[in-house]
C-alpha cells in the first residue's frame, strides 16, 4: 500500500440526476457511484487511505459504505466542489505529500489510472488525464457562429488529479484568497503558475451528471464485467 491520499468529493446535490438521494449515492451495478470510485482508488497500490467530503447528514452512511475497503475519514463538504476540497484538505487526515482528488461521480477511473497521475507527479507539481477533443469547436454568440477554434491542443480533462499537495494547498488558498472559484483542481494550480502534467485518459471514465449518464454506466459496468 502507498501513502498517497485521495480526496474523492461526494457532497454534490446531483439536481440533474433528478433522485432523491445526492449523487454520490446513486446506485449503479448494484452499488453506490461513492463506492465504485473509493474501491477503485484503493485498488491503486500507490493510495494508502481516502478522505470523503459528503453532504450535511450523509457522513454515517458514508463511513458505513466505506469502511470496509480501506482506510477512510469523513468530512462534510461545501457549497461547490471547490470549498468541498478545501473542507478535506483541513482534515488531519490529508497529510500524505501527494494528494489526489477525484469526483465520485465517476464510477469507472481504473486503480490503473490512480497510478499514472500519481507516478507523473514525480516530474511536475500536478497530473491530470486528458482525452483528445474530437469534434470540432466553434464560438458561438447570440446564436451565430462567430469562429472555429483550432482543436490541436485542445483536450477534454477528468479525474482522478494528481498534486504535490503543497502546490494544491497553496493554489487552493490564492483561488479563495482571489475569490476564483474553478471546476477542477488543475486550474487552480495552472493560475498559480504550477507545471501540470497531461497523462492519457480513459474513455469509459466519464463524469455522471444526467439519468442518461446512469444508464450508459449500467452498460458499461456490465461489458466490464464481461471482460
Ligand atoms: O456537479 P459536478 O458533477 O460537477 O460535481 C463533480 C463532483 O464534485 C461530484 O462528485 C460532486 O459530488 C462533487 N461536488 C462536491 N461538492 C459540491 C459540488 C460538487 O463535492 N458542492
Amino acid at each position: 500500500m502507498g501513502d498517497a491520499v485521495v480526496i474523492l468529493v461526494a457532497a454534490g446535490r446531483g439536481e440533474r440526476l433528478g433522485l432523491e438521494v445526492p449523487k454520490a449515492f446513486a446506485w449503479v451495478a448494484g452499488r453506490p457511484l461513492i463506492v465504485h470510485a473509493a474501491a477503485s482508488a484503493f485498488e491503486s497500490p500507490e493510495v494508502g487511505s481516502v478522505i470523503v467530503a459528503v453532504p450535511p447528514g450523509s457522513e454515517d452512511e458514508a463511513r458505513r459504505a466505506l469502511e470496509p475497503f480501506g482506510p477512510c475519514d469523513v468530512v462534510v463538504g461545501g457549497e461547490t466542489r471547490q470549498a468541498s476540497v478545501r473542507a478535506a484538505l483541513g482534515s488531519g487526515a490529508a497529510s500524505s505529500e501527494i494528494l489526489v482528488c477525484h469526483d465520485a461521480a465517476r464510477p469507472f477511473a481504473s486503480p490503473a489510472l490512480f497510478g499514472a497521475v500519481i507516478g507523473a507527479v514525480a516530474g511536475a507539481d500536478g497530473a491530470v488525464p486528458v482525452l483528445p477533443f474530437v469534434d470540432t469547436v466553434k464560438r458561438v454568440r447570440d446564436g451565430f457562429v462567430t469562429g472555429t477554434e483550432s482543436r490541436d491542443e485542445l483536450v477534454v480533462v477528468q479525474t482522478p488529479q494528481a498534486f504535490r499537495a503543497e502546490a494544491l494547498r497553496e493554489s487552493h488558498a490564492r483561488a479563495e484568497r482571489d475569490g476564483v472559484e474553478l471546476t477542477d483542481d488543475a486550474g487552480a494550480l495552472e493560475r498559480a503558475g504550477y507545471r501540470v502534467a497531461a497523462v492519457p485518459g480513459e474513455a469509459s471514465n466519464f463524469k455522471i451528471t444526467t439519468p442518461e449518464d446512469l444508464a450508459r454506466a449500467e452498460a458499461i459496468a456490465s461489458e466490464l464485467a464481461r471482460g
